[in-house]
């Protein structure tokens, strides 16, 4: 049997041989890829796609169960290989070393406790954590039996944590009773306890104990992680699972209010984020891999948690933030570790560049083999500080697209192995076919052009469905453009193929890498009584990439003072949370509007940026005065 390694380009030769066999033969190069799992039995077909209905099935009819691959197979063959080093908020408690044979028991055992709960193969499981061991193990244990994970980022306020709870109509939530971020403690049981007045289909809540903090106790619903585990058997006989049974929801924002449960599967899920891991980091066997998102996004699922224990890696997860209890803390963990791939977000390196180079020279970076990055496009003045300053002038940089709906990394260099260029993605990963289109879906056939990205071939990784709506799901990312994935990107591309996205094309901002609906914050600001209407846009923002200005028309307008920006502020942190938070709110009589009565969208982002004489056509607007008025206003 071949092992995922056999699967590692070495390079740039033998990239484009792959690229070219994933093109011209998918089922064969995928089929082959899937070979070095284990599997309870193999597929019978390798790929079913319609993307008209839209359906895509991989490996169909294979068994399987993704924690045997991701664990068993490792504490066989390397028991005390380090599975996962955590590092605590506080730099002076203790780390934690788990290899992969503790890690199966502990995961066995909390099985075992899901179990005794009554949890069955099919129901939904929320996770409202803090980055501690034991979110990891929640998840793994939730995979072995076949549960399906809802993760939610520990940040979301009880009302998104509710609305998200619903949706799927989770059975049991786990959480604790606080996180510890930086010198700040979040009663995460307090937000659980008011989302839960509102959750009919809880029936237990799991409390790990983190912080210490007194908290409310139900103890009719509310047991402690401890007491779940104490009895437990160490051994858990994994549930086998079909290809495309669902293997977690992740929710994700979308243009329109509700949030969109994407549903990945296990079979495909597995074979990309395992193949993507080892290419585009290139991770060799003993390296010490960090990325610093939290697991509460589908990078901490595919690149902290899925794909690097596929690959038998070692992966660290960072508790704490970049900033406590100073602004070296990220290069002191990576001196402290010796870690090799270094994966984070433009935002974080941004803020990083702000302070003086004194806080990384301190340290030896010198383990450092490779940088990543994540979550939005990283600017010319972002890119070459982290190439100066944490790769000196010699480490590859891989600039990772992707989505918390394609599963895993589409566009990247395979770092140290393909050719990077700043700020651009460059490349598609085998198997990944990318085609640019104008706003008519016309295909942009100049090797060098810019317009908007589909991607016109199925990989194992996509989402399947929009949990419990699959009309949506239709509707979001297959009727742009019929037959083709549309992710809502731009993207240029220059004569050598390499890609640059250039940001979204639809109502999402992205914040500090956070993906963000505009519809929803307008939802929630249109719940003050003093508010007629509103309207979110993005702007730039030199540390947070964009952040948002909220254009609001008050039924009164002499109400507008500076207590009502925050009693907005406030409703937007409550019913989504702080990262939804507008950094600049306008009260206007009115907003640009066509004759339809379509905002304007275009013009209050051209005006948020600044942009005032190059506003573009506004000769259908009906209502010019009011861009004056704002104009007026800045
Ligand atoms: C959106 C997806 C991918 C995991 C974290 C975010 C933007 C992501 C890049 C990049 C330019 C990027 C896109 C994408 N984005 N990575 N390397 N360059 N833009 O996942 O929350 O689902 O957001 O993030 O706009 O569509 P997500």
């Amino acid at each position: 049997m071949k092992s995922i390694y056999d699967f590692q380009i070495k390079s740039k030769e033998e990239f484009e041989i792959v690229q070219d066999k994933s093109k011209k033969y998918p089922e064969v190069f995928w089929s082959e890829v899937a070979g070095a799992f284990k599997w309870n039995s193999v597929w019978d077909k390798v790929l079913e796609s319609d993307w008209t209905i839209p359906r895509t099935k991989w490996f169909i009819n294979g068994k399987l169960n993704i924690t045997e691959n991701c664990l068993d197979v490792h504490a066989k063959s390397t028991p005390d290989k380090l599975a996962i080093l955590w590092e605590p908020n506080d730099p002076n408690a203790d780390s934690q070393r788990i290899t992969y044979e503790e890690l199966l028991s502990k995961v066995c055992k909390f099985s075992n406790g899901l179990k005794s709960l009554g949890v069955k193969k099919g129901d939904r499981i929320c996770l409202y954590m803090p980055m501690v061991p034991e979110l990891t193990v929640a998840v793994l244990a939730c995979a072995r039996i076949g549960a399906i994970h809802s993760v939610v980022f520990a940040g979301f306020s009880s009302k998104a944590l509710s609305a998200r709870i619903n949706d799927s109509k989770c059975r049991v939530l786990i959480t604790a009773d606080g996180a510890f971020r930086g010198n700040k403690i979040i009663d995460l049981k307090s937000i659980c306890d008011d989302a839960l007045l509102s959750c009919p289909s809880i029936e237990k809540t799991v409390v790990f104990e983190r912080t210490l903090k007194k908290i409310k106790w139900n103890p009719k619903t509310d047991i402690r992680w401890d007491d779940l585990i104490q009895n437990m058997s160490e051994d858990c006989l994994p549930t086998i699972m079909d290809s495309e049974d669902m293997l977690f929801i992740l929710y994700t924002s979308g243009s329109t209010g509700k949030p969109k449960g994407m549903v990945h599967t296990c079979g495909g899920y597995m074979v990309y984020t395992a193949y993507s891991f080892l290419n585009v980091f290139q991770y060799s066997p003993g390296d010490i891999y960090w990325c610093t998102a939290d697991i509460g996004w589908i990078t901490g699922h595919s690149y902290m948690i899925y794909g690097p224990l596929l690959a038998g890696a070692t992966t660290l997860h960072f508790e704490g933030i970049p900033s406590y209890p100073n602004w070296d803390r990220f290069w002191n963990i990576c001196e402290k570790y010796k870690v090799n791939q270094f994966y984070t977000a433009p935002t974080a390196i941004r803020s990083l560049a702000k302070h003086p180079k004194e806080l990384i020279s301190k340290y030896d970076l010198n383990s450092l083999k490779v940088l990543g990055s994540v979550g939005e496009p990283i600017n010319e003045e972002a890119w070459h500080w982290y190439d100066e300053n944490i790769g000196k002038n010699k480490l590859p940089i891989a600039d990772t697209w992707w989505q918390t709906e394609t599963g895993g990394i589409l566009i990247s260099s395979l770092a140290g192995v393909t050719d990077q260029k700043p700020t651009f993605a460059t490349q598609a990963l085998p198997g990944i076919v990318p085609e640019l289109v104008d706003k008519k879906g016309e295909v942009l056939k100049d090797k060098s052009a810019e317009g908007i990205l589909t991607i016109t071939a199925p990989w194992p990784s996509i989402a399947r469905t929009i949990y419990g709506n699959h009309e949506r799901y239709k509707e979001v990312y297959f009727s742009a453009f019929p037959g083709k994935y549309f992710p809502g990107d731009g993207a240029l591309r220059d004569t050598k193929g390499n890609y640059r996205i250039t940001g979204r094309v639809d109502d999402v901002v992205i914040v500090s890498g956070h993906n963000l609906g505009t519809a929803p914050i307008e939802n929630s600001i249109n719940e003050h009584p003093g508010v007629a209407e509103s309207a979110v846009v993005g702007f730039p923002h030199e540390i947070k990439g964009n952040a948002l200005m909220a254009y609001v028309i008050l039924y009164d307008f002499n109400l507008k003072t500076e207590s009502l920006k925050d009693e907005i502020r406030t409703l937007i942190s409550n019913s989504i949370g702080p990262i939804a938070k507008p950094d600049k709110i306008l009260f206007v009589s009115g907003l640009p509007k066509t004759r339809s009565g379509k905002i304007m969208r275009r013009i209050l982002r051209k005006l948020a940026n600044n942009e005032f004489n190059d506003l573009g056509d506004v000769s259908t607007l009906l209502n010019p005065e009011v861009v004056e008025e704002i104009k007026g206003q800045f």
